[in-house]
C-alpha cells in the first residue's frame, strides 16, 4: 500500500530538516477535498523560525518536487495542501484488496504482544443482566480487532461463579425443587433462575431464608460434598447455556477462570500486601488507603473477615501477569465499576507492578435503555436473557422475510445472520460510553443506520457480481473510468480502512468501525444510484465491478470484526 502521508512527510523532512515522524504527526486531512488530500499546517514552525506561516508554506512549496504520487500542491493561508495522484491511489487500493482480500486492512503492529481481554463475565446462577450483552458484544469485537492487528488476544470469561447467590439458589433448590422442571436438560437453567428470583422475593418477608442461604454458602465455602456437587452442576448448566449464545455472537474465550478459581489464591495476595506494608486496619476491616489519590480505601478483608471482589480481582491480575506477561489487560465492564477498577489498578501499582498497572485498561460502557430513556432489565425480577433477545430478533427477521421474500433459500440461516447482526450492530453503532437505545423498530430498520442496512448493501454487491457473471482482474482495469466523485469517495474510504481498524484498537472503540461501515455502505449506495454498473461500455463496467468487489470485501471484513456474519442473499 502506498503511504501517501509518509511520501509527503519524507519530502518536507528533507526540505525542513525536521524529523519525518514529527512531520507525519502534523499532517492533517483537510475537511473538504477542494483543499487537497493532505495538508501540512505551518503554524508550529512559525514560532521557531520567526516567520509568518504562509511565508514558510511558500518556501517549502518552492522546493517541493512533483512525483508519481504527488500531483500538485498549493498554499492556502498557513497550510500547504497536497493533491495526490488519484490513479496511483486507485491502483494501489484495488490491487491491495485483490491481493490481500479478507486480510486487507490487517496489520502486524501487535506482533508478539499479548492482550488479555476480560469480557462478558456474567454472574452465574443469577439471571443474565442485560449489561452483559454489551460486555459480550464489545469485548467480542475487541478480541477480533486485536487479533486482526497482529496481537495475540486472550479472551477471559471471568465468571461470577462464587458468592451468596449460590447459597440462595441452593437453599431454594433444597426446599422447592419438586415445584420446578428439572427433568429436561434445557429447562434446568431456567428453573435455577426462577428459584433465585423467587428466593429474593420471599426473603424480604422471611428473614429466616437469609440465614438458610448463608448456611448453604458456608457449606460451600468449607468444601461440603453436597454443596460442592450442586455448585459444579449449576456452573456447568449455566455455561452450557451461555455457550449457545456465545456461538450465535461468534465470541470466543480462551479461559473461563472465574472468581471461584481464585479462592485459594487470595491468601498470597493478602500476605504480599501485608509484606509491603500496604494493609491497614480500619473499622475492623483491612484496607489499602488511597487518600493520596483521592479515592476511598480499597477493602481487601471485610470486617466479617472475608475476602471481597477487589481481593479476587487482584489475585486474578497477578495470575494474568504471570500467565501472559501482558502488553495490555482490558476489562470490558459497565461504567458503574469505574471506581472499583481505578482502585484495583492503583493497588497493583503500589504493590510495585507499575509496568503492568499502567497497561490495565477499564473499557466502560453505558446502560441499555428503551426509546424513552428508561433502563431495561432492571430489578423487577424479569430475567432478560441474551438468548431470548437474540431469538426474538431472529423470529422478527423471519417474519419480515416471509412477507417480503418468501421464496428465499436458506431462510433460517439468513434470519439468524440478520437477526443477530442487528442486535450486535445496534450495540456497537455509537460511542460505547453512551447509553444504548434498544428499540426493535429502530434496530431492524433496513433503511436506517443498522446492521441489516449494511448487510443489504453487501447482498446488493453480491447480486451485481453474480449478474455480471465474471470478475475483471484489477490489473486490467482502466483507472480513468473511476475519476468521478462517487468512485473517488469510495476509494478514499477503502484506503483508510487499515487506519480505521488501528484507531478502533487504540481507543478500544468498535464503533469507529461501525461508523466507517455505514459511511462505506452509504457511499456505495450513492455510487450505485449515480452510475450504471452493468453497462454498455465494457471498460466502464469492469472498473465499476472492481469497486463493487472491493466494497464487498471490506464490508464483510469490517462486519466480521464486529462479530456479524454476512448473508449472501436476503
Ligand atoms: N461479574 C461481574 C459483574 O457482573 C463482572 C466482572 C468483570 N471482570 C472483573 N475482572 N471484575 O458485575
Amino acid at each position: 500500500m502506498i503511504d501517501f502521508k509518509s511520501e509527503i512527510a519524507t519530502q518536507i523532512s528533507k526540505i525542513t530538516d525536521i524529523n519525518k515522524i514529527e512531520i507525519e504527526q502534523y499532517i492533517e486531512i483537510p475537511p473538504n477535498k477542494e483543499l487537497g488530500d493532505y495538508a501540512f499546517p505551518c503554524f508550529k514552525l512559525a514560532k521557531n523560525l520567526k516567520k509568518a506561516p504562509q511565508i514558510i508554506a511558500n518556501e517549502i512549496m518552492n522546493k517541493l518536487e512533483k512525483n508519481n504520487y504527488i500531483e500538485n500542491f498549493e498554499v492556502t493561508g498557513g497550510y500547504l495542501n497536497f493533491y495526490i495522484n488519484k490513479y496511483e491511489l486507485i491502483k494501489s487500493v484495488l490491487n491491495d484488496i485483490e491481493t490481500y482480500r479478507e486480510k486487507y486492512g490487517s496489520s502486524d503492529i501487535g506482533q508478539g504482544k499479548n492482550v488479555v481481554i476480560d469480557y462478558s463475565s456474567p454472574n452465574i446462577a443469577k439471571p443474565f443482566h442485560i449489561g452483559h450483552l454489551r460486555s459480550t458484544v464489545i469485548g467480542g469485537a475487541l478480541y477480533k480487532i486485536y487479533n486482526f492487528l497482529g496481537y495475540n488476544a486472550i479472551g477471559i470469561n471471568y465468571l461470577g461463579d462464587w458468592g451468596i447467590q449460590f447459597g440462595k439458589v441452593m437453599a431454594g433448590y433444597s426446599m422447592w425443587k419438586n415445584e420446578y422442571n428439572f427433568e429436561k436438560k434445557e429447562d434446568e437453567l431456567n428453573s435455577i433462575l426462577k428459584i433465585y428470583v423467587r428466593f429474593n422475593k420471599e426473603e424480604k418477608e422471611n428473614p429466616d431464608l437469609t440465614n438458610k442461604a448463608k448456611e448453604w454458602f458456608k457449606k460451600l465455602e468449607s468444601g461440603d460434598n453436597e454443596a460442592t456437587k450442586l455448585w459444579e452442576w449449576m456452573r456447568k448448566t449455566s455455561l452450557e447455556n451461555y455457550e449457545k449464545t456465545y456461538k450465535l455472537l461468534n465470541c470466543k474465550f480462551d479461559s473461563y477462570h472465574g472468581e471461584a478459581y481464585y479462592n485459594d489464591k487470595m491468601d498470597a495476595v493478602v500476605k504480599e500486601l501485608e509484606g509491603k506494608n500496604l494493609l491497614v486496619e480500619s473499622e475492623g476491616a483491612k484496607v489499602v488507603k488511597l487518600d493520596d489519590y483521592n479515592m476511598p480505601p480499597c477493602i481487601i478483608i471485610t470486617s466479617a473477615g472475608t475476602t471481597i471482589y477487589a481481593t479476587r480481582d487482584l489475585a486474578a491480575l497477578k495470575d494474568r501477569i504471570n500467565s501472559y506477561d501482558f502488553d495490555k489487560a482490558i476489562y470490558v465492564v459497565g461504567n458503574e465499576q469505574l471506581l472499583h477498577f481505578k482502585q484495583v489498578f492503583k493497588v497493583l501499582e503500589l504493590m510495585g507492578y507499575e509496568k503492568y498497572a499502567k497497561n490495565c485498561i477499564h473499557v466502560p460502557f453505558g446502560l441499555v435503555v428503551d426509546k424513552n430513556g428508561e433502563k431495561i432489565g432492571s430489578r423487577k425480577g424479569n430475567s432478560v436473557s441474551l438468548e431470548d433477545i437474540l431469538q426474538e430478533s431472529i423470529n422478527k427477521v423471519k417474519k419480515i422475510i416471509e412477507e417480503k421474500n418468501p421464496n428465499l433459500e436458506n431462510k433460517e440461516e439468513v434470519a439468524r445472520k440478520v437477526g443477530v447482526g442487528a442486535v450486535i450492530f445496534n450495540d456497537l453503532s455509537n460511542n460505547r460510553i453512551k447509553d444504548e437505545i434498544f428499540d426493535w423498530d429502530m434496530l431492524l430498520n433496513f433503511q436506517g443506520e443498522t446492521g441489516p442496512y449494511i448487510q443489504y448493501m453487501y447482498v446488493r454487491t453480491n447480486s451485481l457480481i453474480k449478474k455480471a457473471g465474471y470478475m475483471p482482474k484489477m490489473s486490467d482495469i482502466d483507472f480513468k473510468k473511476l475519476a468521478d466523485k462517487e468512485s473517488i469517495n469510495i476509494i478514499s474510504l477503502l484506503y483508510s480502512f487499515g487506519k480505521i481498524v488501528k484507531d478502533a484498537g487504540n481507543n478500544n472503540e468498535p464503533s469507529i468501525i461501525s461508523r466507517y461501515l455505514l459511511e462505506l455502505a452509504k457511499n456505495y449506495s450513492n455510487f450505485y444510484n449515480e452510475h450504471k454498473i452493468i453497462c454498455e461500455d465494457k471498460k466502464e463496467q469492469d472498473a465499476r465491478l472492481a469497486i463493487t468487489l472491493a466494497v464487498q470485501i471490506v464490508l464483510k471484513t469490517g462486519c466480521t470484526l464486529l462479530g456479524m456474519e454476512m448473508p449472501e442473499e436476503m
